[in-house]
């Protein structure tokens, strides 16, 4: 029992005044657990609401891609500048240490290789993410692929069924149908069945329209780059994405795949949480590089 000696009386009960129960910072959170808000926490900053999550789980799918040959020397040195870190279970126990201390989004499925056409996807453990201490589950959604819309959509519903029962968020990561057009339609179509079947976060492409894309999705968005830029389109791309209502970038090959990684996830990081402007993002990139 505490020692009752020198007990003081509560009196500072602020009656009158409102209870402060401010606004969550992530879109579309507010009614979620406490054990999801505080995990949404560690991958969008408070202050910002925003997030760089450096994704380096290509391997899943296409092996040792240029870049993440040697993640102890191409990745672990990037770690610091990141927000969260996305990749698989391999990699995360095989290459990085345990007490970098940042949030892992945790790429929870596993598919066909570029080898084949998708064929297959299947969910990992959930207590396996659990042991990761996983902040965020990701899980791939092919809308628009006739042979794997329904099991990529099983497969999220599955995890976010798990992910509820534990309080891991999901991510809805969209992967793009070989049919489909790569437009404000598709994208806004494949976000909103993510977020509609309950994914808190959703990983898609910019695209021209890209606010319509956001405005229709009732949780935080985060670009995926693509394909290897010139840095300064990259810049850009991180920068229009965020001013179109991105919540961030989940950003591999323009950053891994850099002239100079260190000063482009600094670079990108600047234009996500600062605001630069592409010019100042791009000096800050020759800057650092210098
Ligand atoms: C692969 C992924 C990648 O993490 C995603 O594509 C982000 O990487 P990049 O910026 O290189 O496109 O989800 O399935």
């Amino acid at each position: 029992m505490p020692d009752m000696d020198g007990f003081r009386e509560a009196t500072n009960f602020g009656i009158g005044q409102a209870s402060q129960c401010s606004d969550f910072h992530v879109k579309g959170a507010s009614n979620l657990s406490w054990g999801m808000k505080d995990r949404l926490s560690r991958i969008f900053n408070p202050k910002t609401g925003k997030a760089v999550l450096l994704a380096f789980d290509h391997g899943f799918i296409m092996g040792p891609t240029s870049g993440l040959e040697r993640i102890d020397l191409n990745i672990v040195p990037l770690v610091q500048y990141a927000d969260c870190l996305m990749c698989t279970r391999g990699i995360l126990q095989s290459s990085i240490p345990a007490n970098v201390n940042k949030p892992i989004c945790l790429r929870s499925d596993a598919g066909t290789t570029i080898l084949t056409e998708l064929n297959r996807n299947v969910l990992i453990d959930v207590e396996d993410a659990i042991r990761y201490n996983a902040s965020a589950m990701a899980v791939m959604f092919a809308a628009g692929d006739g042979e794997q819309e329904a099991i990529t959509a099983a497969n999220l519903t599955e995890a976010v069924d798990l992910g509820n029962r534990y309080g891991i968020p999901v991510m809805g990561v969209t992967a793009v149908g070989k049919q489909m057009a790569r437009d404000a339609r598709y994208f806004a179509l494949a976000s909103r069945v993510c977020a509609e079947t309950g994914a808190s976060i959703v990983k898609t492409y910019y695209c021209e329209g890209f606010e319509k894309v956001v405005a229709a999705c009732p949780v935080p968005i985060v670009i995926a780059g693509g394909k290897k830029l010139p840095e300064k389109e990259a810049i850009e791309l991180c920068y229009k994405a965020v001013n179109d209502g991105a919540a961030g970038v989940d950003m591999g090959r323009n950053v891994f795949q850099s002239e100079n990684p260190t000063a482009m996830i600094q670079a990108v990081h600047a234009v996500v949480h600062e605001g630069l402007t592409p010019e100042q993002g791009m000096e800050m990139f020759n800057d650092l590089s210098k």
